[in-house]
C-alpha cells in the first residue's frame, strides 16, 4: 500500500512537470519508420485539393473508376466521384481475398466472459455474403434501410458489410439505447428489416433484447424481417414468417453473393444523432467520398502498417467512431483489430491492457472519458501488463485536459508513443483535424491542424476569421466523406449546417480558437448539445423524456461541467400541482429517461424548482441555469420575466452545495 502511495506521489510530481512542457515532438524512431514525415502531402493537397482527393479516391477499388471529382452545382448538396460505381464490401473484403490474404485476422473478438474468436477476412468473405442473400432472399434490395441493434459481437461487422453489398444503407442503433430510441430511429428510417440479438451481456448480467424489440415491433409496420442472433441462447419467441435465427439463416443460404455495382453517391448508411432539437438527426453519408476518406485517415493518421500493426478502437460500433474506424477504415486497409464485448472495468479494471498485451496492440484510440476513469482506478492497473508493444495512441469525442493527456502519454504510452487527438463528428464521417504523428508535435489539449485536404476556420458571428481568439469552428471548403443531408429533411440539413455562413462553409456547432502555429483547440458546443463521456445529447430530448414523466410540469436540462464525464446532464425540474420533490422521484424520473431514450441520458443531477428562469417572450435561459448549476456568478438577469425566480433557485442550489460540504 505504502509503495503503491509512494508511485502515486511520484508520477503526479512528473505529470506535474510535464504540465510546463508545451509540446512533444514526434519521438525519433516513430519518426524514423512513419508513413508521413514531413509537411508534403499538407502542401500537395494545399496546391490542388480536388486533385488530392481523386488521387485519394483512387486507390479505392472501382467497377468504374470516377472521371468527376466534385460537382458543387447545387450547394451545399455537394457530391463527389459521381459517376464512379463500386461497392463498400469488395474494398473492406473482397480484395484482399484476391491479395492472397484471406487468412488474416480481421478481428481478435473477446467477450466478457473470456471467450475469444479470431474472425479472419476469408471469414468475414464468407458469412458476408451469406447474410447479404438472407437479406435478398427477404426482399431487401439497393435503397431499403436495415436496422441493426445488437451488442459489440462480430456479427455487427457482417450485418453492416451485408447490407453494403447489396446497397440497402444501415442504420445501427447503439446498443446502449433503450428500445424506445430504437423503434423511434426504425420509425423514422422506414427500416425494412432489423438485425438483432436475443439477449445482451453487461458486466456479469444478461439483459433480453428481443422481448424488447417485440415489444415495439407492431408500432413499425415497415418491418417486415427480423434477424435474430443467438448471442446468449436465451429463450425468446420467434414469429413465423418474420422471424429468423442468424446462424440458422446464413447456413442455409447461398454461399455466393455478387456485390451490388453502385453509384458513388448510393446512401452507405443512416446513423442517428441528437441535435438542438427533440427529434434525432438521420445522418447520411454515401458510398464513394466517405470511404475514400475513412480509409486515408485509418492509414495515415494510425500510421498503419498492416503486415504488422494491431489496432483497437475501443468505441462502440454504434457511434460513428465504430463504424469508420472499427469496421470501414481498419477493414479496407487490411488490417488486424481488436473488437472486445465488455465495459472497461469488467471482470478487472485492467481487462484493456490485458487484451493489449495478449494480442499485442500497436496502436489504441480511445475517448478522454475513458482516459479520465482510468486515472481514477490508478496506475496499478496498466502497470500489470505489458504495454511495450503499443507505438501510437490516439483520442476522441471531446477535448482532452492536459493532464489526461500526459497520464495517457506516460503510464500508457510509457513516454514513447505520440498521442494523436482526433475532432470530427458524425456529420464529417472521419478525422478532420489532427497531428500526423511522424510529422508534427502534439500540443496536449489541442487537435493540430486540419488534415490535407480540409480548411477549417476559426470566425466570428459575421463570418470573419479570429485568430488567437475563441469563434465559431467552421469548414470552408466541402470534403468527400461529409454527410449529404439529413435522412428525408433535406431542409433541416440547410438549416443545421449552412444558414449561418452560407452554403458553402460548413457551421459545425462548436467553439474553437486557433494559435500562432495554427493548432486548433476545440473547446466545447456551441448549441443546445451535451457531451456527456464523448456521447452526444441534446438537452431538448433529455427535456422531452423528463416532461413525459406524469408528475412533471416543466423541466429545462443543461450539460455541466464534470471531472468524470467531460459534461454531465442537470435537470431543472417543476413538478405538478403541489407534489414535493423526494430521493425516490429522483430515481423515479432517472428510470423513466433510461426507458425513454436509455441510461447515457439519465440526469445526474435533478434541481427542483417552483419555477424556470425565462425571458419576457417565455424562452427558458439555460446560460442562467448553466452559471447557478455551476456556481459562477450570476450574470444579467433584468431581461428575465420574473428575475426572483432565478435568484431563489442560486439560493437553494447553493444552500445544498453548503449541505453537501458539511
Ligand atoms: O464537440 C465536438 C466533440 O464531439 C462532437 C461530435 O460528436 P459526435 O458526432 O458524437 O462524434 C464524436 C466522435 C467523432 C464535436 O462537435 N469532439 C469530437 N472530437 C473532439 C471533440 N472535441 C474536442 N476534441 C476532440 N478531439
Amino acid at each position: 500500500m505504502e509503495v503503491a502511495s509512494r508511485n502515486t506521489a511520484r508520477l503526479e510530481q512528473e505529470l506535474g512537470e510535464l504540465l510546463e512542457r508545451e509540446r512533444f515532438d514526434p519521438p525519433e524512431e516513430f519518426a524514423a519508420n512513419a508513413l508521413v514525415r514531413d509537411e508534403s502531402l499538407h502542401e500537395e493537397a494545399a496546391r490542388d485539393p480536388e486533385a488530392w482527393w481523386a488521387k485519394l479516391a483512387r486507390e479505392l477499388e472501382w467497377f468504374t473508376e470516377p472521371a468527376q471529382v466534385l460537382d458543387a452545382s447545387n450547394p451545399p448538396f455537394f457530391k463527389w466521384f459521381a459517376d464512379g460505381k463500386l461497392n463498400a464490401s469488395v474494398n473492406c473484403i473482397d480484395r484482399h481475398i484476391e491479395a492472397g490474404l484471406g487468412g488474416r485476422v480481421a478481428y481478435h473478438w473477446r467477450g466478457e466472459e473470456g471467450e475469444e474468436r479470431d474472425v479472419t477476412y476469408a471469414d468475414l468473405h464468407r458469412d458476408v455474403q451469406r447474410l447479404a442473400n438472407v437479406l435478398k432472399d427477404r426482399g431487401v434490395g439497393p435503397g431499403d434501410v436495415v436496422g441493426i441493434y445488437l451488442p459489440m459481437i462480430p456479427e455487427v461487422a457482417v450485418a453492416m458489410l451485408a447490407c453494403a453489398r447489396i446497397g440497402a444503407p444501415h442504420n445501427v442503433v447503439f446498443g446502449g439505447f433503450s428500445p424506445e430510441a430504437v423503434k423511434e430511429r426504425m420509425q423514422f428510417s422506414e427500416a425494412k428489416a432489423l438485425i438483432t440479438a436475443d439477449a445482451a451481456r453487461r458486466k456479469g448480467k444478461t439483459a433480453p433484447v428481443k422481448p424488447a424489440v417485440d415489444g415495439f415491433l407492431g408500432e413499425v409496420p415497415s418491418i417486415e424481417t427480423v434477424i435474430v442472433v443467438r448471442n446468449t441462447g436465451a429463450d425468446v419467441e420467434m414469429k413465423e414468417g418474420r422471424d429468423l435465427f442468424y446462424d440458422e439463416a446464413i447456413e442455409a443460404a447461398d454461399p455466393e453473393c455478387p456485390p451490388e455495382e453502385l453509384d458513388a453517391e448510393h446512401p452507405l448508411y443512416i446513423l442517428y444523432s441528437s441535435g438542438s432539437t427533440a427529434k434525432p438527426k438521420g445522418i447520411l453519408h454515401t458510398t464513394g467520398g466517405y470511404l475514400t476518406g475513412v480509409a486515408w485517415t485509418t492509414k495515415y493518421v494510425f500510421d498503419l502498417k498492416p503486415e504488422s500493426d494491431v489496432f483497437w478502437c475501443s468505441a462502440d460500433v454504434g457511434w460513428v467512431t465504430g463504424h469508420s474506424y472499427i469496421v470501414y477504415g481498419p477493414l479496407m486497409n487490411g488490417v488486424t483489430s481488436v473488437m472486445y464485448e465488455g465495459a472497461p472495468d469488467y471482470p478487472d479494471k485492467d481487462i484493456w491492457w490485458e487484451l493489449c498485451a495478449r494480442y499485442g496492440v500497436t496502436v489504441f484510440y480511445t475517448a478522454p472519458t475513458a482516459i479520465r476513469a482510468c486515472i481514477k482506478w490508478g496506475a496499478e492497473y496498466p502497470a500489470r501488463h505489458d504495454l511495450s508493444k503499443l507505438r501510437l495512441l490516439g483520442t476522441v469525442g471531446e477535448p482532452i485536459n492536459p493532464k489526461a493527456w500526459l497520464w495517457y502519454w506516460k503510464v500508457i504510452g510509457g513516454g514513447r508513443c505520440p498521442i494523436v487527438d482526433t475532432w470530427w463528428q458524425t456529420e464529417t464521417g472521419h478525422i478532420m483535424i489532427t497531428t500526423l504523428p511522424g510529422a508534427q508535435f502534439a500540443k496536449p489539449g489541442s487537435g493540430g491542424r486540419p488534415l490535407p485536404g480540409i480548411e477549417a476556420a476559426v470566425l466570428d458571428e459575421n463570418g470573419n476569421e479570429v485568430t488567437g481568439r475563441q469563434g465559431l469552428l467552421a469548414l470552408r471548403r466541402p470534403w468527400p466523406g461529409m454527410l449529404r443531408t439529413l435522412y428525408r429533411d433535406d431542409e433541416r440539413y440547410v438549416e443545421t449546417y449552412f444558414s449561418k455562413f452560407g452554403k458553402e462553409t460548413y457551421f459545425v456547432g462548436d467553439a474553437a480558437r486557433v494559435d500562432d502555429d495554427g493548432y486548433f483547440w476545440v473547446i466545447g458546443r456551441v448549441d443546445d448539445v451535451i457531451n456527456v463521456s464523448g456521447h452526444r445529447l441534446s438537452t431538448a430530448e433529455v427535456e422531452s423524456a423528463v416532461v413525459s414523466h406524469p408528475k412533471v410540469a416543466e423541466c429545462a436540462v443543461i450539460g455541466q461541467a464534470d471531472e468524470d464525464t467531460g459534461q454531465s446532464i442537470c435537470a431543472f425540474v417543476t413538478l405538478e400541482g403541489d407534489l414535493e420533490g423526494s430521493d425516490e422521484l429522483v430515481e423515479e424520473i432517472r428510470e423513466h429517461v433510461a426507458q425513454r431514450i436509455g441510461k447515457l441520458a439519465r440526469p445526474k443531477r435533478i434541481v427542483w424548482s417552483d419555477d424556470l428562469p425565462k425571458t419576457r417572450s417565455g424562452k427558458i435561459m439555460r446560460r442562467l441555469l448553466r452559471d447557478i448549476a455551476e456556481g459562477r456568478e450570476l450574470g444579467d438577469v433584468t431581461t428575465l420575466r420574473d428575475p426572483d425566480v432565478v435568484k431563489r433557485l442560486d439560493e437553494l442550489v447553493k444552500e445544498r452545495a453548503r449541505e453537501g460540504e458539511d
